[in-house]
């Protein structure tokens, strides 16, 4: 199977984890789009979703399937959404779509968060994909040295604009054993919006699209 046909196989898988007449929390990227084209097979069984991109919003509006603002929406029994890695404790590298602030939040409200990834995002160590990091335009530079202080290399992704109206720096050269301690850190440092360590709110569940059909990891 093509890493395409996996990503659809795990957008599809994931429909089971979509209770009747909810809200759905929907993510970000090639895999999400998957799912996003697989929910609007049941579009008439679910309320609407709540989206953690412009991109996802205009998606989901092509399948006329009814967006809310999460401000409005009390609950979400689920999140689904993609990785640039994961680990097998289900922690993820996050934000290859720049679209890693929104994502945190709609998965912080979220009462599940289901992973869907083709079997090339896990790892068991999270790092070689460079962490992405939202970080406000005034402070790049001074984002940036802070985290050559904790050992990264940090790269500006050029001619990205995020949809908070911020910028993206990549980090390169992570080894992250400790992902809830560097997520802290990051995040602790004045002008980072948030980075794209998925440690304190792990996925919990994985469904790991490969050759051999869909896996779940819990
Ligand atoms: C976007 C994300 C995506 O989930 C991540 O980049 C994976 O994307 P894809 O499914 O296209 O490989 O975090 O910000």
């Amino acid at each position: 199977m093509t890493q395409d046909e996996l990503k659809q196989a795990v957008g599809r898988a994931a429909l089971e984890y979509v209770p009747d007449n909810c809200i759905v929390g929907v993510g970000t990227g090639s895999t999400a789009n998957y799912f996003i084209d697989a929910l609007a097979t049941m579009k008439g069984r679910i309320q609407g979703a709540v989206s953690s991109s412009e991109a996802s919003v205009a998606r989901l509006k092509s399948h006329g399937i009814a967006v809310f603002e999460l401000n409005t929406v009390d609950r979400l029994p689920v999140y689904v959404d993609g990785a640039d890695e994961i680990n097998r404790q289900l922690q993820m590298i996050k934000g290859g779509g720049a679209a890693l602030t929104r994502e945190k939040i709609v998965a912080a409200v979220a009462e599940q968060f289901i992973c869907i990834a083709d079997e090339s995002k896990l790892v068991d160590v999270l790092g070689k994909f460079p962490l992405p990091v939202e970080v406000i335009p005034m402070a790049r530079s001074y984002v940036a040295r802070q985290l050559v202080k904790l050992g990264g290399h940090p790269a500006y992704r050029d001619g990205v604009i995020t949809d908070n109206g911020n910028i993206i720096l990549d980090v390169h050269g992570l080894k992250i054993s400790e992902a809830n301690k560097l997520e802290s850190q990051i995040n602790e440092i004045v002008g980072v919006v948030t980075n794209g360590l998925f440690a304190h709110r792990r996925a919990d569940v994985l469904l790991l699209g490969t050759s051999k059909g869909v896996q779940v990891l819990k």
